[in-house]
């Protein structure tokens, strides 16, 4: 497991992203250091359909001022500042992979939202919370590195309290074909744990879990790698999730869109209550 952690790390890790991310802030006409983070809404969510995923998330979530929500795999940390900006409510974000929670405290820093956001380099499966800490929890596109499914749920369910609501959305198998890699999540299968729905659905359950809705997105995410092809006409924009992906970004998004328009994957958000 260790071994397998720290080629999750390798894949995502790269050492550059903090240059990147500047030099496209730049070339959009941006000071780096006076950023709101609304200039980040491009660069800085990782998962399909960005910031208006987390948007469509958090409006099925009913979060208040005063909750604390854990973000369980929170990359740099763009969906945790849209819960804090949307909301005010306070998040705490864990990553296993350090550069990406340098960057989200660094980013952070500079939209200066320190006061209401908390990162730590943890692993999902044992964390160190204490029981029942948190009043609602995220997980956007993680669950797909994380082979051993039942101590993720089982740990997102002891940090949670009675009746706190899990969000998950996820890349999740729709038919038994091999994927091709590299993805957006994984250099090769090796670090690839996709489910299906139906298997989710049991996971869930057997983790104290009501799935109270679920939104499948495949034609979300066709459109969406549709308009970020690299053999669209246009040009990238200087700031895009092919920023965070990194030099392979082409390869990745090519061999995405193959796997959707062969219907071996969907994204899908699963929205579930942990029982009382
Ligand atoms: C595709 S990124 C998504 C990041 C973020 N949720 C977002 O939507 O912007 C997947 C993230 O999951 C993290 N991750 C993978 N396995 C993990 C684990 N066992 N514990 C914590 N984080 C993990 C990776 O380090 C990476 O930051």
């Amino acid at each position: 497991m260790k071994t397998q952690n720290e080629n999750i790390v390798r894949h995502y890790q790269d050492g550059g992203l903090l240059e990147r991310i500047d030099a496209g802030l730049r070339a959009a006409g941006l000071d780096p250091h006076a950023i709101r983070a609304a200039d980040l809404t491009q660069v800085d969510e990782f998962h399909i359909g960005g910031r208006e995923m987390t948007l469509r998330i958090l409006a099925q979530m009913n979060i208040a001022a005063e909750d604390h929500i854990l973000d369980i795999g929170c990359g740099i940390g763009g969906a945790a500042r849209t819960l804090v900006r949307e909301t005010g409510c306070t998040v705490t974000g864990i990553d296993l992979t350090p550069e990406y929670i340098d960057l989200a405290k660094e980013l952070t820093t500079r939209c200066q939202m320190d006061q209401r956001l908390f990162f730590k380099i943890a692993n999902a499966c044992e964390m160190s919370f204490e029981d029942e800490t948190f009043d609602g929890a995220i997980t956007l596109h993680v669950a797909m590195n994380i082979e051993d499914r039942v101590a993720l749920y089982d740990e997102a369910a002891r940090v949670l309290k009675p009746g706190a609501i899990l969000a998950i959305y996820d890349v999740m198998r729709t038919n038994d074909e091999a994927l091709e890699y590299p993805a957006p999540w994984a250099t090769s299968a090796a670090t690839s744990f996709l489910k299906s729905p139906k298997e989710m659905r049991s996971l869930l359950d057997n983790a104290r879990f009501d799935l109270i809705h679920e939104e499948d997105h495949g034609e979300t995410a066709r459109a969406f790698f549709q308009n970020i092809s690299p053999d669209a006409a246009a040009a990238p924009p200087p700031l895009g999730v092919h920023v965070v992906m990194g030099a392979e970004a082409p390869l990745k998004i090519r061999n995405t869109m193959k796997n959707l328009n062969a219907g071996r994957m969907a994204p899908v958000i699963m929205i579930a209550r942990k029982r009382s």
